[in-house]
Parts: C-alpha cells; sequence; structure tokens
C-alpha cells in the first residue's frame, strides 16, 4: 500500500540548498587582468579555478549569481565511474580504448574529489558506496550481462549479484559496482571556494558576463568592466560564447527529483538505478540521527516539450513508494542534462572561435564527474601539460558511430520551430490561472504569459534570444524551457541557463 504524500507544501528546492549556505562574493567593479578568466561558478569553474590555482596561475572566477547556483546546486551528486549511458554504448561509440579511457577518467575523477575534500579538510559527507543497476520491469538479464562484460573490458570491477540491497522489494538480479560514492555538493563547492581564496584567487559575483572574445590577450565584458587574460574557460553548462558548433552535437533533456524520510538502514548506503529509458536513479543522504533521505530522480523528457512536467515528482513519488518505505516527499526540484551525441562531455578548445577559449558542457547525466574531468582536463590544457583524455573530450570531435541518433535530435530541433505557424497554448491571457504559464499568440508573434501565486500577469516574449525557437512554460519548475537547446528562463524572463546569455524581452503591448 502506497501511504507517503506529495505535500503541498514540499520544498521546490534540493537538499542541498536548504542544507548548506552558497557563499557569497563581491560584484565586479573595476577592469583587471589575469592568466585565466572563468566564467561560471559550478563544479567545473571552481574545480579548473582550484587546480590552476594549484599550478601557480592567478585566476578571476565570474558568476551571474552566487557561487554553485546554477545546475550544481540541483545535481543529486552520484559520483560514479559505471557511466550512465553504459559503458557497452560507449564501447560501441568511441571503441574498447575510449570506453577505458572514459572509465578512467571518471574513477579518476571521484578519486581528485576524495584527494581534495581530504587535504582541504572539507566535510562534505563523502562517502565511498556500491553501485547497483537493477532491471526495469521486463527488460532481460542480458542487458545486465552485457554491461557486465563491457564494464569489466574497460577495467572496471562489476559483478552480478541476485538482489539489490533493499529489504522493502526484491530488485532480481542486479549488476554491482564496488568504489563508487556520494557527497554533499553545495557543502564541497563551499570548501573549494574557501581554497580558491586562500589561495588568492579572485571571484565576483552577481557579476554577468555579456561577451568573450579569444585570441592572444582575451577580453571578456561585465557591463562597463574588462577582464583581460591570457585564457578563458567557459563553464556555464551550456556554453554562452557558442552559437551552433556544440548546441547540434548535444539536446537538453530536464529530469525531476523527490527527497523522503527513511528509517537509517532500510536501505544500504549506495547508488541505485533501474534500466528504464528514461531510468530511475536512487541515494541516500543523512538526514538526523536515526533516518535519512532517500533521493529519487528520474522521469527526463526533452526539455520544453512536456505538456505534464507538473506530474514528474507524482509519478516518481508513486514509483519510489511502491519500493520503499518513505515519508511524506519533503523536498522536491528538477534540472536540466545537456545530453551528447555519444555519452561523453565536450571538454577542451571551443570549435570555430578564435585562440585560447576553452568549454565544458555535455554532462550527460554525470555532472560532477564530468565536472571534476573537466576541472583537471582544462587544466592540464591551458598549462600545457599532455592527458590521455584530451582526444576522448575534443569538442570538435563527430563520432560517426553514433551520429543516426543525433540525426534524430537535430530533426526534432527543426520541428520546434514549426511552433511559429501554430496557435498558442490558449486565446488570451484572461485564461491563464494563477501559479501558471502559457504561451499567447499575439499577431505574428508569441507571448510567454504566466500570473503568479497572486494571480499578477506577467508578459515577455516567447522568442528565444539563442536563436529563435519557441519556449514553452514548464508547469513543474515555473520555468520558461526552450525546446531547442536548453536555454531556460525564469517566468519574469530572467535567464537562468544558456546557451542564451540575454534575458525574455518583455512583451510589446
Ligand atoms: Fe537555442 Fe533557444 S536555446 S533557440
Amino acid at each position: 500500500m502506497i501511504e507517503a504524500a506529495l505535500t503541498a507544501s514540499a520544498a521546490k528546492k534540493s537538499i542541498w540548498s536548504v542544507t548548506q549556505d552558497l557563499p557569497s562574493s563581491d560584484l565586479l567593479t573595476h577592469n583587471a587582468e589575469t592568466d585565466v578568466c572563468v566564467v561560471g561558478a559550478g563544479i567545473v569553474g571552481l574545480t579548473t579555478a582550484f587546480l590552476l590555482g594549484k599550478l601557480g596561475r592567478a585566476v578571476i572566477l565570474l558568476d551571474d549569481g552566487p557561487v554553485a547556483s546554477g545546475e550544481t546546486q540541483v545535481t543529486t551528486a552520484h559520483l560514479s565511474s559505471a557511466i550512465d549511458d553504459r559503458i557497452a554504448n560507449i564501447e560501441r561509440w568511441h571503441g574498447a580504448d575510449g570506453a577505458r579511457l572514459a572509465v578512467q577518467s571518471h574513477v579518476s575523477a571521484i578519486d581528485q574529489i576524495e584527494r581534495i575534500s581530504t587535504e582541504l579538510d572539507i566535510a562534505c559527507d563523502f562517502h565511498r558506496v556500491d553501485g547497483y543497476l537493477f532491471l526495469a520491469p521486463g527488460d532481460s538479464e542480458d542487458t545486465l550481462r552485457e554491461e557486465c562484460a563491457a564494464a569489466q573490458r574497460a577495467g572496471l570491477t562489476a559483478e552480478m549479484i541476485p538482489r539489490a540491497p533493499f529489504k522493502s522489494c526484491d530488485t532480481g538480479p542486479c549488476l554491482r559496482f564496488p568504489n563508487q560514492a556520494r557527497f554533499h555538493p553545495l557543502k564541497y563547492l563551499t570548501g573549494l571556494t574557501e581554497a580558491i581564496k586562500k589561495q588568492d584567487g579572485k571571484i565576483f559575483t552577481h557579476s554577468h558576463c555579456d561577451s568573450i572574445h579569444g585570441g592572444d590577450v582575451c577580453r571578456v565584458t561585465v557591463g562597463q568592466q574588462i577582464v583581460k587574460s591570457k585564457a578563458v574557460v567557459v563553464a556555464t553548462n551550456s556554453p554562452i560564447n557558442d552559437m551552433f558548433a556544440i548546441h547540434t552535437k548535444q539536446a537538453p533533456y530536464m529530469t525531476y527529483v523527490i527527497g523522503a524520510r527513511i528509517s537509517r538502514g532500510t536501505v544500504a548506503d549506495g547508488l541505485y538505478w533501474d534500466t528504464l529509458h528514461a531510468y530511475h536513479y536512487v541515494r541516500l543522504q543523512e538526514c538526523d540521527s536515526t533516518h535519512d533521505w532517500l533521493i529519487v530522480g528520474g522521469e527526463d523528457h526533452k526539455s520544453g516539450q512536456s505538456q505534464n512536467s507538473d506530474q514528474c515528482h507524482e509519478r516518481l513519488r508513486i514509483w519510489a513508494a511502491e519500493r520503499f518505505p518513505i515519508g511524506d516527499v519533503e523536498f522536491t526540484w528538477g534540472g536540466q542534462c545537456m545530453e551528447t551525441m555519444d555519452g561523453l562531455a565536450f571538454i577542451g578548445r571551443n570549435p570555430l572561435d578564435k585562440e585560447n577559449i576553452y568549454i565544458a558542457t555535455g554532462d550527460s547525466g554525470m555532472g560532477i564527474t564530468h565536472g571534476t574531468i573537466a576541472g583537471i582536463l582544462l587544466s592540464d590544457l591551458i598549462t600545457g601539460r599532455d592527458n590521455p583524455w584530451e582526444r576522448l573530450y575534443e569538442p570538435s570531435r563527430k563520432t560517426l558511430r553514433a551520429s543516426s541518433a543525433f540525426a534524430k535530435e537535430n530533426l526534432n530541433v527543426a520541428v520546434q520551430y514549426g511552433k511559429w505557424l501554430t496557435p498558442g497554448d490558449v486565446e488570451s491571457s484572461e485564461e491563464i490561472e494563477w501559479d501558471h504559464g502559457a504561451v499567447v499568440r499575439r499577431g505574428m508573434t508569441k507571448i510567454a504569459a504566466s500570473r503568479d501565486a497572486y494571480g499578477k500577469l506577467t508578459e515577455v516574449t516567447a522568442v528565444c534570444p539563442h536563436l529563435g525557437c519557441m519556449v514553452q512554460w514548464n508547469k513543474a519548475e515555473r520555468t520558461w524551457d526552450c525546446p531547442c537547446h536548453g536555454s531556460r528562463f525564469a517566468a519574469d524572463g530572467q535567464c537562468i541557463n544558456g546557451p542564451a546569455n540575454v534575458d525574455l524581452a518583455p512583451a510589446k503591448s
């Protein structure tokens, strides 16, 4: 019997942001010069800045919000070398050597996080745990056997076991991956922020980067201020300096998460995934002396392309309550993954850009390990050190063996432009209920109209400033999401995720 409820008062925030304050920093109010300017203070930006600082480079780190206020604060922080897109697929797309290197890079990322948190004495709840991949209903054991063999060929320990270690539900046969990990991402990033400041790195928050120019002397503009540097790292989740080159090779997917209390010991501490497409992912986080939070994610869909995103959290609750004796759901949140055409992130020099501009994007559902790999790889590239992962993560790569899937994704993007011709979701703004939003056709264009919880109407253009797709209301997150390349905007039009770098303009009356 399913007793847990999705309470109306469930915080629409991640457990991380409620249990750790984000560190604050100053605004950039002057011109500056440095060795490396890093734009974006999430896992990629902070790790890169810290490692560059250790190598003796001067760094300026900019973010348009507080530190770690973007996608990093909505991760579930599974620290895994059992690659989300499956090692068998990575081997198909990148060959046996590529799969080995990919696994090795994720293993190194987890080791790096453990080393940094130990060396800096960051109390970030880092724990080594096992990971378990179990079958979705109707899936065959062959799926697990294939993945087990591919993992072993790639140098990762994996074994078949009779069931995952839940008391409350028999998952049937399952794959166990030892030596994975979990942590509290914001506690870790708070520690990294303090360490960067101790290295004399400069961090400026609420400092929106307007433009980025490469060359021998790179320039980043922030309003009237200019930061000059020898290199720039664009660590903005989806690069704000790239119009096409990367965005035709990755696709944005929304994913949803719930958090509910569970008695300690009911579920063995670990990372859990099923083989559903899109899969569920589960982990624990300490709550109080007798309970953990059970964190459950899934229900992924293409960003800006679901009419019923408001039901995603409820479906997660039902799935979780059928398997685990959870209490009421106290947290609901969501985030966006950038899924690349071949399961691995894009990390390196920005294709088709001037010299000395580097990017990291395409988390592929593994944002913390890919973000840490980016920190290691980019700091090596910038300081001229060899790194064996350089070719694997090269942003200009074209993986022919993965091209058919991406032809479909690009066709999907093309279809989105047809929305210029379709009617609005509703005839007029009058029809929009309180705490809802909808697209309204007005003459030749469309308006993104929403009402807040008190009925106040806000109207902005529905045309995404990146490349002109029509945004769609995300009922679960109360955001405007672009179905083409993943730009996201708050209800009032404020840009909260690239590749767009400006807000939705106010609607013309
Ligand atoms: Fe590219 Fe909106 S994100 S058009």
